[in-house]
């Protein structure tokens, strides 16, 4: 959502008149968009600012602003300790941002423009970063209250976009050649529950799929709480969807999972995991982890280790708790000592690395479809299959960006494919 915000801001900034520099040092305008799920992001922020005053004080005409959940949360506080920036704003006003820029530049006073609530997005006027594939929201906001987490504080309370709206935009945009659509929210499972003739994310999709023209569909993230069998029907059933879950397990200890606030247990998880895997033909599990959670002991973290040893997650994304002032947990006694929780986290990430290789390692020989998504290291290209397993390759053509091509795998490492074109 993070990303797509910024896709936001770059596009109203061109409409503007800016033109993107991705040298600090010679730019008119720096724009920092913060993320807040956890706390390294402020610490990034505070980094970045440090070195931005320089430039400041050699060019005092040059606006510095800093927008997204962590300038919400702190607000006028980035103003007060970093006397140079000149706009914080919030994740609810980017559209307001030329308003806001050209007030900055008219009265000469700082501004701190901040709402907590309100859907602010124009779904038809915006930029994608690339030509070919597109982030889609489906929904803002997220009701769910897990402990540890301060996304419902800070992105507010769901709202669904109406179908009609998202439909549109992704034909308008398949018309200027998008091939793939992510549909993003914080909960993709839990979309069309507050609308007013409701429908289900899997309506949704079923739509959505049969936009002419559009070759994949993705979707994150899902909650395991909310992810249907209709769901799961659906992916199986329409070729467009692609065979790719993402389905954040956080903790394998039903007592941790409890404290977490997450509405399912280990059992539930593991049989939703069966499902998915019987019915949908080779399709990628993803998950998040975290490790070292208030209260968490050696037993709960085994219990994930047992969880991620069981399910053979395609791929993980791991994370150490870090606490967030205002939810529950930042309540609860964090006792493990940040080394122990080190240790496990080296733990987890040591078995998840072996089982993603073991995984790539079985697709050695295999023919696929790849989107050609860019440039990889040392002129190779990169893209991605169906079930987003990034690979990179050699090509003896130029003009392959954003095109589909199939190439066999020879090699596999823990995060990437190599290939070579058939
Ligand atoms: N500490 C560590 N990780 C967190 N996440 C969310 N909040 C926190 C936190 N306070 C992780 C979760 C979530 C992912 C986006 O970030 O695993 O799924
Ligand atoms: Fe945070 Fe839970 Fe909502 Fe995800 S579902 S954004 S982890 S509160």
């Amino acid at each position: 959502m993070n990303e797509f915000d910024s896709e936001r801001i770059e596009f109203i900034l061109k409409q503007m008149g800016y033109k993107r520099e991705n040298n600090p040092g010679i730019s008119d305008l720096i724009i920092i968009n913060t993320c807040a799920v956890r706390e390294k992001a402020k610490n990034k922020l505070y980094g970045h600012l440090g070195r931005y005053k320089e430039y400041k004080i050699k060019n005092s005409s040059m606006l510095i602003c800093v927008g997204g959940c962590t300038a919400q949360n702190l607000k006028e506080q980035i103003l007060d300790d970093f006397p140079f920036v000149d706009i914080v704003f919030g994740t609810h006003n980017i559209s307001s941002l030329p308003l806001i820029i050209e007030k900055r530049l008219k009265d000469n006073k700082k501004i701190c423009s901040i709402s907590e609530e309100g859907f602010d997005y124009d779904l038809k006027k915006f930029k994608k970063t690339y030509d070919f594939k597109s982030y889609i929201p489906i929904s803002i906001g997220c009701n769910n209250f897990c402990s540890y987490c301060i996304v419902p504080f800070v992105r507010g309370k769901e709202i669904s976009i109406k179908p009609e709206l998202i439909l549109e935009n992704i034909k308008r945009l398949v018309q200027t050649g998008v091939a793939e659509v992510t549909l993003v929210g914080q909960n993709v499972n839990s979309y069309g529950k507050d609308l007013e003739n409701i429908v289900t994310f899997s309506e949704i999709l079923a739509d959505i799929s049969e936009i002419r023209g559009l070759k994949r569909i993705r979707f994150m993230t899902s909650h395991p709480k909310d992810l249907s069998s209709d769901l799961i029907d659906i992916i199986a059933s329409r070729d467009n969807i692609m065979p790719h879950i993402h389905l954040p397990l956080q903790s394998g200890s039903d007592r941790i999972l409890k404290l977490m606030n997450r509405h399912y247990t280990r059992d539930s998880f593991l049989k939703l995991t069966e499902q998915i895997r019987k019915n949908i033909d080779n399709c990628a599990i993803t998950t998040d982890i975290i490790v070292g959670f208030p209260g968490e002991e050696e037993k709960d973290f085994y219990d994930t280790l047992d969880m991620v040893q069981r399910i053979r997650f395609d791929r993980a994304f791991t994370f150490i708790y870090s606490k967030r002032e205002g939810t529950k947990a930042a309540e609860f006694d964090d006792r493990m000592s940040l080394k122990m929780k080190k240790y496990f986290f080296k733990e987890l990430v040591d078995v998840q690395n072996k089982i993603s290789f073991e995984r790539n390692q079985c697709k050695i020989g295999n023919r696929y479809e790849v989107l050609v998504e860019g440039k990889g290291p040392k002129g190779t290209f990169e893209g991605r299959l169906e079930d987003s397993t990034l690979v990179n390759f050699e090509y003896n053509e130029n003009d392959i960006i954003g095109k589909f091509i199939n190439l066999k795998i020879t090699d596999a490492k823990s995060f990437y494919l190599k290939g070579i074109k058939i």
